[in-house]
């Protein structure tokens, strides 16, 4: 029994928002001190050669990292690296400071594994993530910077958010990340018309000075022809990679109460259906993919490693097991490799696609 499965049931009875804010103080204070974070990584990390990568001109420790949402306004990424985690991706930032929706906007749906969440974007806006960047400083693995739009934006609007963000953001980030397919963020024009994300990449492009690699962020939701025309806009236009996927609407097979809730659901129940997505962008392109959705433990990463992705990512487990979670996966998947006989990540990399 590790210590977190004991204080789980206290954390657990806390509302899942405020658990969450508490969790990110305790990382914070944990990464405010050399002795702290040193003791922090000689517990929780774990290297090994096979796990390590490059993807995006960034050479990465180990594949899995922690996903958009969890740090929004970058307070603890240095911890963050300290647990193990191989990258860490901040965000979703947008412009300027936002509440988000109205609370509960949270839950946990423990019989389930899952969470759903409508927080709508809430954050400190780009300002203040940038001044807390050149104060702590960047971690010592890759940095994501996820960039979103404001609620209220219309669409014209929106390509400025993104630049806006962009332009503040970039020089900190080893890759950023256009979020458009938030499913709890009000829905004031279409973000995945090809037309719309045209603008946006066209404008990215001609402010990427450090040329910083740009990925977009695929929902779980749309049928598979929506998502390969949406591939076929990001292959023209120079983008850099996928990740795969946000949240889901659907609610099939969940038992918690609170499946009623309205917003996106992640956890286990997302884990089939977004290893479909990687596998069918995977199927259809050379594009470095990052697989997101119901990563828990070494068998669901390798899962989605050998449909297609690169890296992988989570947020639900790490709510669910904890600090030691980064550790136990990548363990896990060294013993995944050994059993297969695979060399490295590299080579397990969409071991599980029809040539
Ligand atoms: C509370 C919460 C907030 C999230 N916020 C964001 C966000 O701001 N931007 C984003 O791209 N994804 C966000 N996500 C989605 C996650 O990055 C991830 O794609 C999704 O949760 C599936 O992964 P998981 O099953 O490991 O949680 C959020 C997820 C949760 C649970």
């Amino acid at each position: 029994m590790t210590c977190y499965s004991r204080l789980r049931p206290l954390a657990f009875r806390l509302p899942p928002e405020l658990a969450h804010t508490l969790g990110k103080r305790l990382l914070r204070l944990g990464q405010s001190t050399w002795p702290t974070r040193t003791a922090l990584r000689s517990v929780y990390q774990y290297e090994h050669p096979a796990l390590e990568l490059e993807r995006f001109g960034t050479q990465f420790p180990n594949p899995v990292g922690i996903a958009a949402g969890f740090d929004k306004n970058a307070e603890c990424t240095h911890a963050l690296e300290a647990l193990g985690f191989g990258f860490v991706e901040i965000g979703t930032v947008t412009p300027y400071s936002q509440t988000g929706n109205e609370k509960p906007r949270l839950f946990r749906l423990q019989e389930d594994g899952a969470m759903i969440n409508r927080m709508g974007f809430n954050g400190d806006g780009m300002e203040a993530v940038k001044e807390r960047l050149l104060a702590d400083s960047t971690p010592g693995v890759p940095l994501g910077v996820n960039i979103g739009k404001m609620n209220p934006s219309t669409e014209r609007e929106a390509i400025e958010d993104y630049r806006r963000v962009f332009t503040r953001l970039n020089p900190f980030a080893d890759y950023v990340v256009v979020n458009v397919s938030c499913p709890n963020t009000p829905d004031t024009f279409d973000e995945n018309s090809p037309e719309h994300l045209e603008s946006i990449f066209e404008t990215l492009e001609t402010e990427n000075d450090f040329e910083v690699p740009i990925l977009v962020k695929i929902g779980s939701d749309s049928p598979d022809e929506s998502i390969l025309e949406l591939l076929e806009i990001v292959e023209s236009h120079g983008v850099d990679g996928l990740i795969a996927t946000n949240t889901t609407t659907s609610r099939e097979g969940l038992q918690a109460p609170e499946r009623d809730e309205w917003g996106g659901m992640s956890g286990a129940p997302l884990r089939e259906q977004s290893t479909h997505v990687i596998e069918l962008l995977a199927s259809n392109t050379d594009l470095p993919i990052i697989g997101v959705g119901g990563v828990d433990s070494a068998e669901s990463a390798y899962e989605k490693i050998r449909a297609g992705a690169s890296l992988v990512q989570l947020y639900t487990g790490f709510v669910y097991n904890g600090p030691s979670t980064a550790r136990e996966i990548n363990k896990g998947l060294v013993e995944l490799l050994e059993r297969d006989g695979f060399a490295s990540i590299e080579a397990a990399i969409g071991a599980d696609l029809e040539d």
